[in-house]
């Protein structure tokens, strides 16, 4: 076993090792309404009664800020065909909202088109950790529509089979 102080690339590897979904965390910046989001893959679910969930983000996004102010966001994840709205939302200063169809919930974060599931969520809970925060998230409502899942395995975007 390495120590994981000494080779962060290698610690990244491995953890990139474990296959999951992708998803899309929105919200609105408080102040303006503006929305804002970014692609994740740290998204859990976490109990279902109470209806919980959690997503982990880094406290250099530039969406962070807005995420320690808001009450609520949603979680969309995505489809095998929103490959390039997750990179686009996974991009620092683009205009994410712009090409991307999308409604407000039923606390105003943005609910996007396409999406297998959606979780639209108050604010519930969030925990500093490391270079993250933890938000957990209680679900107030939520879609979902049959399709094929985009995945993240080994730093990159995946299809089933
Ligand atoms: C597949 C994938 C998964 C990601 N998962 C996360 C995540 O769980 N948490 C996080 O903070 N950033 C994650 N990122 C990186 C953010 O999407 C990226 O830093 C984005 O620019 C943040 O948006 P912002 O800086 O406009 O807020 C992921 C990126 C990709 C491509």
């Amino acid at each position: 076993m390495k120590p994981p102080d000494t080779d962060k690339i290698a610690l990244r590897q491995a953890l990139g090792a474990f296959a999951t979904g992708v998803t899309i965390v929105t919200t609105r910046a408080p102040a303006s309404g503006e929305p804002v989001g970014f692609t994740a893959n740290s998204f859990t679910s976490v109990s279902l009664e109470p209806p919980l969930l959690l997503v982990c983000l880094a406290h250099t996004a530039a969406s962070y800020r807005m995420f320690c102010e808001t009450e609520s966001f949603a979680v969309n994840v995505l489809a095998a065909e929103q490959q390039e709205t997750a990179m686009l939302f996974a991009t620092r200063g683009a205009d994410k909202f712009g090409p991307t169809r999308w409604h407000p919930g039923a606390m105003g974060a943005p609910l996007i088109e396409g999406c297998l599931a959606r979780f639209d969520c108050a604010m519930h809970q969030r925990v500093a950790a490391g270079d993250h925060d933890i938000i957990m998230g209680r679900v107030i409502g939520f879609s979902r529509h049959e399709g094929e899942a985009l995945l993240y395995h080994g730093g990159a975007f995946q299809r089933l089979g």
